[in-house]
């Protein structure tokens, strides 16, 4: 594997040294900033892997920079680590809202500290994303074609056809999530609180023992933010461990990003072993979505990586799914019938579809695509 580079931006010239000195001895690749403004320039210039930046102000403050680079689609998920002597709990909140992943202070134990974040936020890597559970990732071009009661349906069938498999569903839906109403789920933890701990205590065994289990739905659900107040309040900078932390945790782990395309969520499109992209049946949404598909393939998401399901829920007026597949230039996998009120029905009383309707048409074609979208990126996994 080839050697990760670091870069330590401090304007402190003996610090930096230290530092880099120590990440040479943990053979790593260390390159140096002394201010903020190289500090800026060589991230963009030299790619590193991670950036460990002293906050304290010399020509650009710690979090100026950590903003600009998460405002930066290049460098919008680099693993940023503030290195400070400043043991504020004020300055460390902002930090960390600035999008610092992690907030070491320069005390007796940071080496150990700053070695154990820069492993752990380096293991977050692209290989890292084709190791562990398969990551589905379910999206829309317009709001209320049915992303979420479907993402849910999905997952519950996986677990149904698979037994002695693990799944996850996590809601990355902002400002406000739509799983945990659906699946009736009303407990504390979701992922802003989740983003809120510390990595060190978001590890394996918390994912598989502290995510709640849903009850008929088999799956453990990582809850959307239950208000757009607390989605400002998100520390973006942990949705890729958190996201990876699931994966290491889960055989399956199904992502909800509803209509969210942004520079957060556009990195797991790409890592994701397949995409679950919802349609329904109206022009407009057809040729919206047709964006979002040319976006896509411009931001290397393969086409076959794609799964399209057309969701019939506008009624019976809608395009064909031969129409839909003209305009789109790609094949549409699954078409899921209107419903009528039984979809809201069953996501009203909390229960999986398949459950509460087993003879019904739209029970068998959740089963069948269930094992298709399963199949699918287990296929495009082991290429
Ligand atoms: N095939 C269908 N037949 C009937 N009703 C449907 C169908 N698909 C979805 N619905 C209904 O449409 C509504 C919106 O569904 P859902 O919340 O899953 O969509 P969404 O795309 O996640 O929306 P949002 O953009 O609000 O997150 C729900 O009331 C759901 O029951
Ligand atoms: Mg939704």
């Amino acid at each position: 594997m080839p050697q990760k580079k670091i870069l330590i931006v401090d304007s402190d010239a003996a610090s930096r040294n230290f530092i880099a000195r120590k990440l040479q001895e943990l053979d790593y690749e260390a390159l140096q900033a002394g201010s903020g403004k190289e500090g800026l320039i060589f991230t963009w210039r030299d790619h590193p892997d991670l950036v460990i930046v002293d906050p304290a102000p010399s020509d650009i403050k710690g979090e100026e920079i950590a903003s600009k680079l998460r405002n930066d689609p290049r460098t919008a998920l680099l693993p940023l680590v503030a290195l400070s002597s400043d043991h504020n709990p004020a300055r460390i909140k902002f930090c960390h809202e600035a999008g610092f992943n992690d907030y070491i202070t320069k005390s007796g134990n940071a080496v150990s500290m700053l070695s154990d974040a820069v492993s752990r936020l380096l293991g977050v890597t692209q290989e890292a994303m084709k190791q562990g559970g398969l990551m589905i990732v379910f999206l829309s071009a317009k709001g209320g074609t049915g992303t979420s009661s479907i993402c849910a349906n999905i997952a519950v069938n996986i677990a149904k056809n698979q037994p002695e498999v693990r799944v996850a569903v996590a809601d990355l839906v902002f400002p406000v999530g739509s799983i945990a109403p659906i699946v009736g789920y009303q407990g504390k933890e979701n992922i802003v609180t989740i983003a809120d701990r510390s990595p060190l205590e978001t590890d394996t065994e918390f994912f598989q023992t502290k995510l709640p289990q849903i009850e008929y739905w088999n799956f453990n659900l990582l809850a959307g933010s239950p208000d757009p107040e607390l989605s400002n309040l998100l520390n973006v900078g942990r949705i890729w461990d958190i996201v990876s932390g699931l994966k290491a945790s889960y055989d399956y782990v199904l992502v909800d990003i509803g209509r969210s395309l942004s520079k957060i969520t556009l990195p797991l499109i790409q890592h994701a072993d397949l995409v679950a992209l919802l349609i329904s049946t109206d022009v407009s949404t057809v040729s919206l979505t047709k964006i979002i598909v040319d976006y896509l393939k411009a931001k290397g998401v393969n086409p076959d990586q794609i799964y399209t399901i057309l969701n019939r829920h506008a009624g019976l007026e809608g395009l064909s799914k031969r129409e839909a597949e003209t305009m789109l230039g790609i094949e549409v996998n699954t078409a899921i019938p209107y419903l009528g009120t039984n979809f809201g029905f069953a996501n009203s009383q909390h229960r999986p579809f398949t459950l509460k309707f087993p003879n019904d048409t739209a029970s068998i074609i959740f089963h069948d695509s269930a094992r298709d979208m399963v199949d699918l990126a287990h296929k495009i996994r082991s290429q």
